[in-house]
Formats: structure tokens, C-alpha cells, sequence
């Protein structure tokens, strides 16, 4: 057994040893952020730590709202999404650069004004980038699952993952979760109502197979052509 300075001592290195990693991390990102070419830097909203929290309403005056994509993969939902929404800007934020550039590309090719891009890996970081209250509508479309148990570690939605996202909502913000694999919506329908924060809008445990007038994923259709249901939860910020 250890004596408690001992214990203390562990505790002290350990967490001096997670903001090391937690350092370099950020830098990673900030590089990769830099490396878009000009152009593509109109549609980026850089990962520059010294920029935040970024303040949407200021520095996007033009727009009424603010909706939040995590995940957008090749983009083809976030596209169709900012033509529905004219009056709002997108921020989508993915991992895999080769997806933002081809989705920028896309963007320019539709003459898309309202979505900025970020080259985030949002386990490695999310809090501090948006200010409280910056968003109206948040969306996680087909998460990667992770379906064993000692991969659960990586899936986006957690317990402390909702805490943040309630962080940058407004009350009455929309966030919506959609996944065609049936343990992993179970488990974020606990985490949602379990949330003294949030609200199936929809009625406790319920969940609906699609939305009318919503723009489909890549991945829901994918999954819908290989026969799979989906299922979409929303909840309201209270
Ligand atoms: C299964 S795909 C779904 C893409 C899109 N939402 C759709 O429904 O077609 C999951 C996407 O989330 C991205 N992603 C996974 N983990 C992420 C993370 N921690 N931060 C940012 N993006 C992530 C992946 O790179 C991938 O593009």
C-alpha cells in the first residue's frame, strides 16, 4: 500500500504528465490548422488557442443562427443542411483533413456561404473553444460506434462530453444524435436522461427511424441501402 504522500506525489506527476500530453496535443492541432492552402482558409475556423473562446454572434454578425456538426465526415449532410438554413452559419468540425477538403470543395462548387470548417479531434480537445450560449442546434451524425467494450473510451458521446456541449448551448438548444447501432444510441438516450440538463423532446426513451425534411447523412445512407434501421434522438437544453 502507499502512504499518502506517496499517493499525493503519484497524483502531482500524473496530472503534470497529462498537461504535457494535453500540450502537445493543442500544438498538433494548431499546426495541422495552419496547414490549409489559402484559399481553403476562407472556409476554415482556425484551431488557434489564442482565438479563444471564439465569440460566433461577434465575429458573424450577419447570421441569426448557430448550428454545431461533430463528425461531418465528406460533408454531403452539412451542405444540404446550410441550404435549408440560409440564415445561420455551420460550424462542422472533423478529424480527417482529406474529408474537409473535399467538402470545401463541394461548398465552393454550390456557391455555400454559411458553413466554416475546423480540423479538430474533439477528444483531444473542445472545451474553451466556443463561448457559452453560442449554439441553437447541435449534431452528431453516425458516430464511429466503437463496439468493444475497451474501445468505448473512444466514442464521442460520454457523460462529460454532454457537459461541455451543455456548456456552449442556450436553453432550448436542439441536439440531435442519430446512429444506426442500437447499443450505442441506448447508451446516449442514459446519458441524455440522466441529464438534469436536458430533455427527450420526443418522450422519455423514445427514439424515431427519421425525420421529416432532414437532409441524410452519407452514412444514413449507406446503412439504410445495407437494410439496417437508424435511429434518431433529440433533446432539448432546459
Ligand atoms: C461514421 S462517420 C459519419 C460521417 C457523417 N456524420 C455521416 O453521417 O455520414 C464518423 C465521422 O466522424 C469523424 N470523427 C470520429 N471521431 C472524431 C473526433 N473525435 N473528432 C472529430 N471527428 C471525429 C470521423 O473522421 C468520420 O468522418
Amino acid at each position: 500500500m502507499l502512504a499518502a504522500s506517496q499517493a499525493i506525489g503519484m497524483n502531482i506527476s500524473l496530472s503534470m504528465k497529462n498537461e504535457k500530453i494535453q500540450k502537445k496535443l493543442t500544438e498538433i492541432l494548431t499546426q495541422r490548422s495552419r496547414k490549409f492552402s489559402e484559399i481553403e482558409k476562407n472556409y476554415i475556423l482556425p484551431f488557434e488557442p489564442s482565438n479563444f473562446p471564439y465569440f460566433l454572434k461577434k465575429n458573424f454578425n450577419q447570421y441569426n443562427g448557430f448550428i454545431l456538426e461533430i463528425g461531418s465526415g465528406w460533408g454531403e449532410f452539412t451542405l444540404e443542411l446550410a441550404k435549408q438554413n440560409r440564415d445561420s452559419l455551420i460550424i462542422a468540425l472533423e478529424k480527417k483533413k482529406k474529408r474537409i477538403i473535399r467538402s470545401i470543395k463541394n461548398q465552393k462548387k454550390e456557391n455555400i456561404e454559411n458553413i466554416r470548417w475546423m480540423l479538430l479531434d474533439v477528444s483531444w480537445y473542445f472545451e474553451d473553444i466556443f463561448a457559452e450560449n453560442s449554439f441553437d442546434h447541435i449534431i452528431i451524425n453516425f458516430p464511429d460506434p466503437w463496439p468493444k467494450k475497451k474501445h468505448h473510451k473512444h466514442r464521442i458521446l460520454t457523460e462529460n462530453f454532454l457537459n461541455s456541449i451543455t456548456n456552449i448551448s442556450k436553453n432550448g438548444t436542439l441536439f440531435e444524435f442519430a446512429s444506426d447501432y442500437w447499443p450505442y444510441i441506448y447508451d446516449a438516450l442514459f446519458v441524455i436522461e440522466n441529464s438534469k440538463y436536458w430533455q427527450n423532446i420526443n418522450g422519455k426513451g423514445v427514439l424515431l427511424n427519421n425525420i421529416k425534411d432532414r437532409p441524410e447523412s452519407y452514412f444514413q445512407k449507406l446503412k439504410t441501402e445495407e437494410g439496417e434501421n437508424t435511429y434518431f434522438l433529440q433533446a432539448e437544453k432546459l
